[in-house]
């Protein structure tokens, strides 16, 4: 096997720490993994020890540390796939493995095409709606699978499109076409207004952030800009959560809205650079943000330099100090609060931090005022949410609704109710750890935080139907199991207390657990939410929660 040549593939990088992720992500693409020749020349690269270099590498999960038998195969086994045959793809993908001799097959979390499940890859690209026949003619060929496309539904009440109006209309990888329909205007608005009137503008409008929290942006920006600069923008879209794959749909059919987004919301914060950091599977999002980060770059349409870093894996990264330790060069692993990213972030200046569909909905406000964007949702939460609704539901895919909208009309009009012959048992708001609310309690308005007394939040805007033929109790116990695994390991009680709920929850659904498993199971959620360093821990045992609350048939009586 021809050596790789390492000095050359990492000459382009500066000798600078912040690099480390980008230089070992360079080094696994060419590798397929990160050899001991490989982590060493980054080592020597960056002036760093190795073990540090060893240790940091092994905090992201997508690095691979093992050389992979040739091509590697993917299967999702996540919530939706498994309702749509996950598991016996998985089998027939192995089997295929066996037979064809030089391949590895892996499972997988998510792909983030959660709506064409089930969903495979191969050499890293995904093919929906895979079947064993498929997964052949993918490995017949030795190129990989092209980008699948996703089409977005027409539109038909009550959706209402507001950052999402035009995807599928313009052609993304033209910024005439983003112009032609009225981009970058609010840019040129924002810049003659200037940063007080733009913050007071989204004060007015009652922008909240989109990432989970629903903090208010403007509140954000004016708190930041109370400490002396250099001051960094971070756009986040990373998008690791499992059920959630709205944002690489922005990126991909409409990249100019975001960076016109994230250049008004960084003019407003006087910031010295922006730094946009895109989820390490999401290549079809990032090659077209790039391309549209070069056109807007050529017509003088980027008053704010904009530099484009990859993740690399774990639900965690997503987090905003995970992605500050990330861009550093430090392991996947949030940081201690206070100081708030608005006060000490990527090298102690201070940082905003904006999730992708927040961001969105910034030049459209700046075009067309806060009573506009106040006209649809509720006082508390105006403006629209982009849900991806997936699972056993007849229209699964991207919607996006004004706050206020019911689960149930989200789930019955929108996503067309439960398939023919099968009832719809739940949907899971809220992620991963989010919390699953019972079918008869669908009419809850979606609004940010706890959604009723049901342990679900809206979240990111994840919502998985599940019906009939998947028991809640193996839904919580697989939810469970992946918060377990996702866990940076930081904490002691998110670290072990929730592998301990899933081997507890896993006894129950098999029957075989000791008589005090449903008591330990009770106390465990107090510790671990309570004593957990980020949101991933704290939100961990919901589906424990909202399994006892909501689906007592499935736990044996005590
Ligand atoms: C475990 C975990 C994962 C997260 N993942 C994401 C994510 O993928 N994208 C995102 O925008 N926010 C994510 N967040 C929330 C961010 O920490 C942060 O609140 C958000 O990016 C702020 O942007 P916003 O104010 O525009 O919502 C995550 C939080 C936690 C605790
Ligand atoms: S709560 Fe869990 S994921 Fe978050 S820092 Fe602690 S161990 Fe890591
Ligand atoms: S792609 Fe399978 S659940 Fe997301």
């Amino acid at each position: 096997m021809a050596r790789t040549d390492y000095a050359t593939i990492l000459a382009a990088l500066p000798r600078e720490r912040t690099q480390l992720l980008p230089a070992l992500r360079a080094i696994h693409a060419a590798e397929s993994y990160l050899s001991a020749d490989g982590l060493r020349a980054v080592a020597r690269h960056l002036f760093m020890p190795e073990s540090t270099v060893y240790g940091i590498a092994t905090s992201y999960n997508e690095l691979r540390l093992e050389q992979p038998n040739g091509r590697v195969v993917g299967v999702c086994t996540c919530l939706s796939c498994r309702q749509h045959g996950a598991h016996e793809l998985l089998t027939a993908a192995r089997s295929l493995a066996d037979e064809l001799g030089g391949c590895t097959v892996v499972e997988h979390e998510c792909l983030f095409i959660c709506d064409a499940g089930p969903v495979a890859e191969v050499d890293g690209r995904c093919i929906t709606g895979a079947t064993p026949e498929r997964l052949r003619a993918a490995l017949a060929s030795p190129e990989p699978p092209p980008h699948p496309i996703r089409p977005l539904r027409t539109p038909r009440p009550p959706e209402v499109r507001r950052v999402l109006r035009r995807c599928g209309t313009v052609d993304p990888h033209s910024l005439e076409s983003a112009r032609a329909a009225g981009g970058y205007q609010a840019l040129a608005r924002a810049q003659a207004l200037g940063p007080p009137a733009v913050i007071r503008l989204l004060d007015t409008s009652r922008l909240r952030g989109r990432g989970g929290a629903y903090f208010p942006l403007d509140i954000k920006l004016q708190t930041a800009r109370r400490y002396a600069g250099p001051r960094y923008y971070v756009v986040n879209a990373e998008e690791g959560e499992p059920g959630v794959s709205k944002e690489r749909y922005l990126m991909e059919y409409d990249p100019h809205l975001l960076i016109e987004g994230m250049q008004i919301a960084a003019l407003a914060l006087e910031a010295a650079r922006i730094y946009l950091y895109i989820n390490g599977q999401a290549d079809l999002a990032a090659e077209r943000m790039e391309l549209a980060l070069a056109q807007a770059q050529a017509s003088g349409l980027l008053p704010i330099p904009v530099e484009v870093r990859r993740g690399a894996g774990g639900y965690v990264c997503g987090e905003e100090s995970v992605i500050l330790n990330s861009i550093e060069g430090h392991r996947a692993e949030p940081r201690l609060k206070p100081p708030l990213p608005v006060e000490q972030g990527l090298w102690g200046q201070p940082t905003v931090i904006s999730n992708v569909e927040t961001l969105c909905n910034v030049p459209l406000i700046v075009q067309h005022g806060r009573l506009w964007y106040r006209s649809v949702g509720t006082k508390d939460f105006p403006g629209t949410k982009v849900i991806s609704l997936g699972g056993a539901v007849r229209r699964p895919g991207t919607y996006e609704v004004p706050f206020g909208m019911t689960i149930r009309t989200i789930v019955e009009d929108l996503g067309g109710g439960a398939h023919e012959g099968r009832q719809l048992r739940a949907v899971l708001c809220g992620g991963p750890s989010g919390g699953l609310i019972p079918a008869d309690r669908l009419d809850i308005p979606i609004a940010g935080g706890p959604l009723a007394d049901t342990h679900a939040m809206l979240g990111a805007g994840g919502m998985v139907v599940i019906d009939d033929r998947l028991p809640i109790i193996e839904a919580v116990e697989h939810l469970s199991a992946y918060n377990a695994r996702e866990s940076c390991g930081k904490c002691t009680p998110c670290r072990e207390g929730m592998a301990h709920m899933t081997r507890l929850i896993g006894a129950v659904r098999r029957g075989t657990a000791d008589p005090l498993a449903l008591a330990q199971l009770d106390a465990l959620p107090e510790v671990i939410t309570g004593a957990s360093l980020c949101g991933l821990g704290q939100a961990a045992p919901m589906p424990y929660l909202s399994l006892r609350r909501s689906f007592p048939d499935e736990l044996p009586r005590r």
